[in-house]
């Protein structure tokens, strides 16, 4: 027999991008947050049929790194819309099944479809073609629903919950006092959630998810709000849930939780599932770094002409020595290692920002570095026309690993032209061998860095 809590097929969603819309767009998380009135639902098996969002009632893009004309055209082409772009695929060709007691994480970049699909799982969205079945109690912690009634305080919106969710006023009564606990908000119970401040909306949010008792908890980006200290309870109170039984899929770009918390992971790539597998760590480094490790990736060229804009137009970024020459991925500890940057500066502006940004194997940043960070007089030229312009890597700095080396531009504090772990392009660089001439340091140490720093005697 199939044992399946939830089974995806062929589901797709196409939305309509709106043209002349000027800076007018309607944030998504506004629209959803409108249609969608709790996060709890009972959810029988149902088939949804093909339903075209109708150009009647379009939906603008929410997405800040889309309010431009060129964003949005970069990305319709990417998604094979026409130019200018109307329709587009915001998910394709899905399908997967969860099983009963599964940890599944979702993971891709900005704009993979992620959030769209957990939106159709809770009935947020409907699909444009195939169908989503779920067997059991869903509840929900998306990024743009949280499920509360704002005029209502945190005391009433747990039970409101627990009753939508099924739940007596026992029962409830019974898990109230560990929610209000774990969301740390006793003091202001009795407040309207409206008047809540984000950290703690969200925390009540997770805590009334997680804490009543669903088949099936989904999870959007909770790690992306609230304190350290709290993102390591809801690690944990979701590993209970799940060793409970329950069934948790999980979205997150903290790829140590996916790491951490998933036995099966699935991985979008513009609205496409491009693989699913039991070998987490496998399928991370996969969404890290592409599929290979070898020569091509300590190169990016702009080969599609993306990232248009009136200011900074990045034609290649490239791993080299102190001449320019171009240098294989794979480096020792102790080699002198430059990154360039070639592009071309159409319009002079001096909020213009251009550099990189570093990332640990398991996404972590490590520093952004731009052209304009010493004082102004060894600045680099950023006048009109095409500049290259390189950057020495710390010497000894990094740890044996793999490194994300990003390509990020922006107008400082105005707008991002080549958004950190959103849409930057990026090149690799392999750390390997040549640690320390110590005989103390022969093998690699633990950490994301490992500087040899000089000691002294004083
Ligand atoms: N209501 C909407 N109208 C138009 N486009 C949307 C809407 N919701 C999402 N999108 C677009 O669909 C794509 C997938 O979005 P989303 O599922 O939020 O991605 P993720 O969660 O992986 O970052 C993005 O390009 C996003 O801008
Ligand atoms: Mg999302």
């Amino acid at each position: 027999m199939n044992n399946y809590i939830i089974k995806v097929e062929n589901l797709g969603k196409q939305y309509r991008i709106l043209h002349n819309q000027g800076e007018h767009y309607t944030a998504l998380r506004d629209v959803v947050a409108r249609k969608a009135a709790a996060s709890f639902r009972w959810i029988v098996e149902q088939s949804t049929k093909r339903k075209m969002q109708s150009a009647k009632s379009p939906v603008a893009l929410g997405d800040s790194k889309f309010k431009n004309g060129a964003g949005r055209s970069a990305l319709s082409s990417a998604l094979g819309a026409p130019p200018g772009g109307e329709d587009f695929w915001a998910l394709r060709n899905v399908s997967f099944e969860v099983k009963q007691g599964e940890v599944m994480g979702i993971i891709g970049r900005n704009g993979a479809g992620k959030s769209t699909l957990l939106k159709i799982l809770t009935r947020i969205t409907e699909p444009t073609e195939g169908r989503a079945r779920i067997r059991g109690r869903v509840a929900s912690l998306l990024e743009v629903d949280t499920g509360f009634h704002l005029e209502l305080t945190g005391r009433e919106n747990i039970f409101v919950n627990g009753a939508i969710l099924g739940m007596t006023r026992a029962e409830i009564a019974k898990k109230f006092d560990e929610i209000v606990a774990f969301a740390e908000i006793e003091k202001f119970l009795d407040t309207p959630v409206k008047r809540y401040s984000s950290g703690m909306y969200v925390r009540l949010a997770f805590a009334v998810a997680a804490h009543l008792e669903p088949d099936i908890l989904l999870v959007d980006e909770v790690l992306a709000v609230g304190d350290a200290e709290f993102q390591k309870k809801c690690l944990g109170k979701m590993s209970e849930v799940a060793e409970g039984g329950r069934t948790v899929v999980f979205v997150s770009h903290n790829m140590n939780a996916i790491e951490e918390l998933c036995g099966r992971v699935l991985l979008l790539e513009h609205g496409k599932l491009v693989c699913e597998s039991r070998r987490v760590g496998e399928i991370v480094r996969r969404y890290l770094f592409g599929s290979g490790t070898d020569g091509a990736s300590a190169v990016w060229v702009n080969s599609d002409n993306s990232f248009q804009n009136s200011w900074f137009f990045p034609e290649r970024m490239y791993l080299c020595d102190a001449s320019g020459r171009p240098i294989a991925a794979v480096q020792r500890k102790v080699d002198h290692i430059f990154v360039q940057i070639d592009g071309v500066v159409k319009k002079a502006n001096s909020s213009l920002c251009v550099g990189i940004a570093v990332f640990a194997e398991n996404g972590s940043l490590l520093f952004w570095s731009y052209h304009n960070d010493q004082r102004e007089q060894w600045w680099p030229q950023m006048g009109v026309g095409k500049r290259s312009i390189r950057v020495a890597l710390p010497a000894k700095l990094l740890n044996e690993g793999t490194y994300r080396i990003e390509l990020i531009a922006s107008l400082h504090f105005q707008q991002w032209l080549c958004k950190p772990e959103a849409n930057a392009p990026s090149i690799q660089l392999h750390i390997q061998g040549g640690l320390s001439e110590s005989p103390f340091w022969r093998a690699k140490r633990p950490g994301w860095l490992g500087p040899t720093l000089e000691w002294h005697e004083v």
